[in-house]
């Protein structure tokens, strides 16, 4: 068969861009209902974050997903998609696949094995569905005519009353991410909500550059920006504070903030008063090394600066050095980036699309999940099940009686 431009198109139902989680599943599941299913990508294989996710076991779901655990513009947007496609539904797939797993912490759910083990899963289910797949193939040009979107992609054309759009966000770019789902969307008069980089370490820099030095040190606290508050781990590092906790907030923090960390979230109200009565002959720096790493103990002390036996200081003083410690204010002079951001914050915004299907409301036709939406989750699980849970309400929509040829 010549696959000359001048070919006429090949027919689908429905056209994917993008074969990451959202895409896999939407085909998958929209090729299981019938649809005849195309999956363009232009990397060689699918689901590249994938594989390095959850350090290579996939954090796939998360057991307490629910919507208060999403950013965006409209925090009810992703409710109907979550409640119809749960946890449970998922866990099911990966059980029914035979593919074993565990509860880590937190609810966040992983392979024992590997997370090649999830992208087998989708890619199998994508061939129950008959899903043609494309790799390596870059989109050319897209358009939509007649109630139609036509697909060029490495050297052929593809046509179908149905576009889906699955390409993510632009967080890791060397490992194939790129804003052209936004740029397809403004082409066809959708709103982005600026894209910002989320779950992304914080830099430090001013006077703040000397936590620097604590590089590598890592401690459980309660990190807040704003109202969100996390209880986790901080790493400090060799550019600023990273860990669970800080990627955490990081969705939360802007630009100019301050950020408050609690680095005494084991201990009571009144912990140094107390510890002057039960230990007068120790000192600041002693006691924080009881509670803290030994580096970060002396950082702080440091900065603190009350010595001698706390005996001999005033309360007062002792109450100010805990309130400083319970709220330590760090202003972070930026974030280190879509380069290494876990995802993007904004994106299509929900405003132009059904929270039911995902089809956009200004193209009918035209569809779009998984990160390339103004949904973006909390670390742990989150930003999976959202792909999944939009892939899979799309394809519940995706029309399946086109005459293919
Ligand atoms: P995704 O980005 O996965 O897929 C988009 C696809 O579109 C890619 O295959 C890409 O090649 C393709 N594409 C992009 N531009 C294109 C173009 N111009 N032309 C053609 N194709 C194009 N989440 C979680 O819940 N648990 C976890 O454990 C982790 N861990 C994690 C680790 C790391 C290091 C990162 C970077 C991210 C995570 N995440 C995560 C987040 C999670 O990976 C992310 O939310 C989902 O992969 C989003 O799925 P999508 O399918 O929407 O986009």
């Amino acid at each position: 068969m010549s696959r000359s431009p001048a070919a006429a198109p090949e027919r689908f139902d429905a056209i994917v861009l993008g074969a990451g989680g959202a895409g896999m599943m939407c085909a998958a599941m929209a090729g299981q209902r019938g649809c005849r299913v195309l999956l363009v990508d232009h990397a060689d294989r699918p689901g590249k974050k994938i594989l390095i996710s959850g350090g290579g076991r996939c954090n796939f779901t998360n057991l307490h997903t629910a919507p208060d655990r999403y950013l965006s513009a409209n925090p009810h947007f992703a409710k109907s998609a979550l409640s119809r496609y749960r946890p449970a539904d998922f866990l099911a797939l990966v059980e029914r696949h035979r593919i074993a797993w565990h509860e880590k912490t937190l609810g966040q759910l992983f392979c024992d094995g590997s997370a090649r083990q999830i992208v087998d899963m989708l890619l199998g289910e994508c061939a129950a569905g008959g899903v043609e797949l494309a790799l390596g193939a870059a989109i050319g040009a897209v358009d939509h005519a007649d109630g139609r979107f036509r697909v060029a992609f490495g050297g052929r054309t593809a046509e179908a009353p149905a576009l889906v759009v699955a390409t993510g966000g632009p967080s890791i770019p060397k490992m194939g991410a790129t804003g052209f789902a936004y740029d397809l969307a403004r082409r066809f008069g959708l709103k982005v909500v600026e894209p910002r980089p989320a779950l992304v370490p914080l830099t430090l820099g001013g006077e703040e550059v000397l936590f620097r030095t604590l590089s590598g040190v890592s401690a459980d606290v309660v990190a807040r920006a704003g109202r969100a508050s996390f209880r986790e781990a901080a790493l400090f590092t060799h550019r600023g504070l990273s860990g669970p906790a800080i990627l955490q907030i990081s969705s939360y923090w802007r630009h100019g903030e301050e950020i408050g960390v609690d680095f005494l979230p084991k201990r009571e109200a009144g912990w140094l008063a107390a510890a002057k009565r039960s230990a007068p002959r120790t000192n600041l720096r002693r006691l924080l090394g009881a509670a803290l790493p030994d580096r970060l103990a002396d950082t702080l002390a440091d900065r603190i600066g009350l010595a001698g036996d706390l005996a001999n200081l005033p309360d007062r003083k002792l109450e100010e050095a805990e309130r400083r410690l319970r709220d330590w204010r760090f202003r972070p002079n930026g974030t280190e980036g879509f380069a290494k951001a876990e995802v993007t914050l904004g994106g299509i915004a929900t405003a132009e699309l059904s929270s039911r299907t995902m089809e956009s409301r200004r193209v009918p036709g035209l569809y779009a999940i998984g990160e390339a939406v103004d949904v973006t989750g909390w670390l742990g699980g989150y930003n999976f099940q959202w792909a999944w849970a939009s892939g899979w309400a799309a394809a519940q929509a995706l029309p399946r009686d086109d005459a293919a040829a």
